[in-house]
């Protein structure tokens, strides 16, 4: 028999070369079945990835017997009420797109969707790292972006968008991220360098208490954690990689509550 107390919401992570869906546990931030995973499409353009999400909940609703479960889409773009405004590693077309609306009318129910770092930090708050931490807490996520979430005494700023800021006269996430290892073929020590420039940047504006790193690099944290010299506490999430799904359903569930 189904577990009728048991509350469900339905977590979409919109990344630069997948799209993740899930059904989470509310109560414990777990994934209740598979997680599924498919390719964004190319040209990653608003109706296309539309299309991808309403199939993906559709199924993952149905498998986790929870079809009109929430559903909250973390997106790698600042949102404002449903607007996408930014667009930095998806189609720029997402910019001005009214992504609240699109996905509600395709998947038929209402849709919260937020910046995909926000949707990450707040499950790394609630369920990971950054459990019972006040203060100024930075969630910084490190793949193909870097992506930023600021909790003030565990309540989100939304938006931060700490990737973009200048360092070295260009965008900082073009030498921090964790693909910008890769791409420019960069040690874990090089690398590390270049991420420790960019969290004293962050320091000497926020002065944080404290430094989550999150996104595929942070299960490698050994291999670059010791190099950092910033002053506040620095220590990787917990959540790995459902991070964002997990949150992205917490922020659906949180707006559906009556
Ligand atoms: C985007 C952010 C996003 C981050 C991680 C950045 O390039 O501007 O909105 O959170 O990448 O995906």
């Amino acid at each position: 028999m189904p577990d009728v107390t048991r509350r469900i919401a339905i977590g979409v992570d919109v990344g630069g070369s997948g799209v993740k869906c899930g059904a989470v546990d509310i109560a414990t931030g777990q994934l209740v079945g598979a997680r599924r995973r498919v390719a964004t499409p190319q040209p990653s353009t608003p109706a296309a990835v539309v299309g991808v999400i309403a199939r993906l909940v559709e199924r993952i609703g149905r498998e986790a017997g929870a079809p009109g479960a929430p559903v909250g889409v973390g997106v790698p773009s600042v949102v404002i009420e449903g607007v996408t405004k930014t667009a930095a590693n998806i189609d720029p077309t997402w910019i001005g797109f009214d992504a609240g609306r699109a996905l509600g009318a395709s998947i038929g129910r209402p849709v919260v969707v937020l910046n995909d770092a926000d949707a990450a930090g707040i499950a790394e708050m609630r369920f990971g790292a950054g459990v019972g931490k006040a203060g100024t807490v930075f969630v910084l996520t490190l793949g193909t972006g870097l992506g930023s979430a600021l909790f003030i005494n565990g309540v989100l700023v939304p938006n931060t968008e700490l990737g973009h800021m200048e360092i070295r006269g260009r965008d900082a996430e073009r030498r921090s991220a964790a693909v910008a290892r890769i791409r420019r073929g960069l040690s874990w020590k090089a690398w590390s360098g270049d991420l420790d420039e960019h969290l004293h940047a962050i320091d000497r504006l926020f002065w944080p208490t404290l430094i989550i790193l999150g996104g595929g690099v942070s299960k490698n944290a050994d291999r670059f954690l010791p190099y950092l010299t910033v002053r506040p506490p620095v220590v990787p999430a917990q959540l790995r990689n459902d991070a964002g799904i997990v949150g992205a359903a917490m922020a659906a569930e949180e707006a559906a509550a009556p």
